[in-house]
């Protein structure tokens, strides 16, 4: 897989803010754009980015931070409940009309939303995970979290978080519902959970 293989080497930390980046930098360009065709190009293009985002982040990441992170449990627990919101808020914009005032009103909610979730982990999460994993597991969890995202599904499917099948670091042994994930499982092998 060409993704997976030009991130080589570079650590889940590092793939984790170039996503931010990626989200913000696309939600500023929807803020901007008109109300035509390019809102129709970019809105489904947000839409994917943040659900994989999400989903390889309830995957990898915060398994990760609940098994080697002092304190992750909680750390962890705040994270999910936000991108729990976010999907929820992202399935209402998709049954929306796009560009409709009520749309951009809850388009402006969920930027709002996005980034404060994003600053969160950037000021709590990526930290303790540098001080708590170590660089090579930093670099593996940084494969899985890539193909994670390829897997993950391109619409928003609100899920609580007990019941999302992924939590393969510290689970027992959850059926895992898609063979795809088996992909992502043995990635994590390698790691130790
Ligand atoms: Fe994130």
């Amino acid at each position: 897989m060409a993704d997976n293989e030009s991130n080589e080497g570079r650590d889940l930390i590092e793939l984790l803010l170039e996503d931010h980046a990626k989200a913000k930098s696309l939600l500023e360009e929807i803020d901007g754009s008109g109300d035509g065709d390019d809102l129709a190009t970019l809105f489904p293009r947000l839409v994917k980015d943040l659900v994989a985002h999400e989903v390889a982040e309830e995957e990898i990441v915060y398994p990760a931070l609940r098994s080697w992170v002092e304190g992750g449990d909680a750390l962890a627990e705040a994270r999910v409940a936000e991108q729990q919101e976010a999907e929820e808020a992202l399935a209402a914009l998709e049954r929306m009309e796009i560009g409709s005032a009520e749309f951009r009103r809850s388009l402006l909610q969920l930027k709002g939303a996005v980034l404060e979730h994003a600053s969160h982990e950037e000021a709590e999460v990526f930290p303790a995970l540098k001080a708590g994993v170590s660089p090579e597991r930093l670099n593996t969890l940084g494969q899985a979290y890539t193909i994670a995202k390829a897997l993950a599904p391109t619409h928003p499917h609100p899920h609580a978080p007990s019941s999302f099948p992924g939590n393969v670091l510290v689970g027992p042994a959850i059926a895992i519902v898609d063979r795809a994930y088996d992909a992502v499982r043995s990635v994590l092998q390698k790691v130790g959970g």
